[in-house]
């Protein structure tokens, strides 16, 4: 069973007054930040802050992670020793940044089984989160996807990468100027959803820096949900409703698929005639037309739809 991932809040470690607030939010996860949004003399008070929310807050509701920063800094080992020595019981997963190689990903979860073992927790209980901000980290993200039976999500950091790849633009998430076809951010996101799936795990688009602009987030956030991802990063109270609104499939799509897994499960009974292939209204459903309609179901109940009561025809 995977977790609801459609708003991801990130919250700043250093700022205890964002670690209270982010408690009340409606978000379906919060990550914790160690990396990017926190300065480097406020990494040691901000794993401090995280340990104390981690154990005192009241995060009922919410998917608990904490992004610690990445292998290439002096600050991963302390960071998952602090956060998984201090407050191991009360977190679901480790988001690792900036991931180049399946060799990162082990790295973690060697770790991760040894502080278990330390602490008297559940050894393979606490998941991993893989953000692909980097050209290195995409081409390798099929054997990161596969590198651990603890990931659960592959993250697209479009901030990151777009530095990397040298994309000419400094509105994160936005078509670069000049780019005047197609969708800049396909092939990224495209890469990224396979090696997701293939795997069984979720796909979550990163952050939308204009965080004003609700309208042009939920644009951007519509994209990677029209795809198939299953959530986006939220930076701002205004992003998480947007989020969960537009990662939730429209009522109308989720009657219709639940209609359609109804006359199919129908169809192919004893009472139905046992047929594999049969007209609903104007289109000719089957077992495919089954899972599509299956995947939307999924999302629609796991976001807590009900049929309208009209629903189907
Ligand atoms: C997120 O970490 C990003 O770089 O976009
Ligand atoms: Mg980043």
């Amino acid at each position: 069973m995977q977790r609801p991932r459609r708003s991801c809040l990130a919250v700043p470690g250093s700022n205890p007054r964002m670690l209270e607030k982010a408690q009340g939010l409606s978000a379906d996860q919060v990550f914790l930040d160690l990396e990017d949004a926190v300065a480097p003399l406020a990494k040691a008070g901000a794993r401090d802050n995280i340990v104390a929310a981690l154990n005192t807050g009241d995060w009922r509701g919410k998917t608990r992670v904490v992004r610690v920063n990445d292998w290439t800094t002096a600050w991963t080992v302390h960071d998952v020793l602090a956060i998984v020595g201090g407050a191991g019981a009360n977190l679901d997963c480790v988001m690792l940044p900036k991931v180049q190689s399946a060799e990162h990903i082990v790295a973690l979860d060697l770790l991760l089984t040894q502080l278990e073992r330390t602490y008297g927790l559940p050894v393979g209980r606490i998941g991993i989160e893989a953000q692909i901000e980097n050209a290195r980290g995409l081409v390798n993200v099929d054997a990161i996807a596969a590198a651990s039976p603890r990931l659960e999500t592959v993250i697209f950091g479009p901030a990151d990468f777009m530095a990397s790849i040298n994309m000419r633009s400094l509105v994160v998430g936005e078509q670069p100027p000049g780019y005047d076809t197609g969708d800049a951010y396909h092939y990224i996101l495209m890469r990224i959803l396979m090696a997701a799936r293939a795997n069984d795990l979720q796909a979550i688009d990163g952050p939308y820096l204009q965080v004003r602009d609700t309208e042009a987030f939920r644009r951007v956030a519509a994209r990677s949900a029209a795809l198939g991802f299953d959530g986006k990063w939220a930076l701002h109270p205004d992003q998480i409703a947007a989020a969960n609104e537009e990662y939730t499939p429209p009522q109308a799509d989720y009657d219709r698929a639940e209609h359609i897994l109804d006359a199919y499960a129908f169809a192919t009974s004893d009472e139905g005639g046992r047929r594999g292939a049969v007209m609903l209204g104007d289109e000719m459903i089957d077992e495919a037309s089954r899972k599509m309609a299956l995947v939307i179901a999924t999302k629609g109940r796991a976001a807590g739809l009900t049929r309208t009561a009209t629903a189907g025809a």
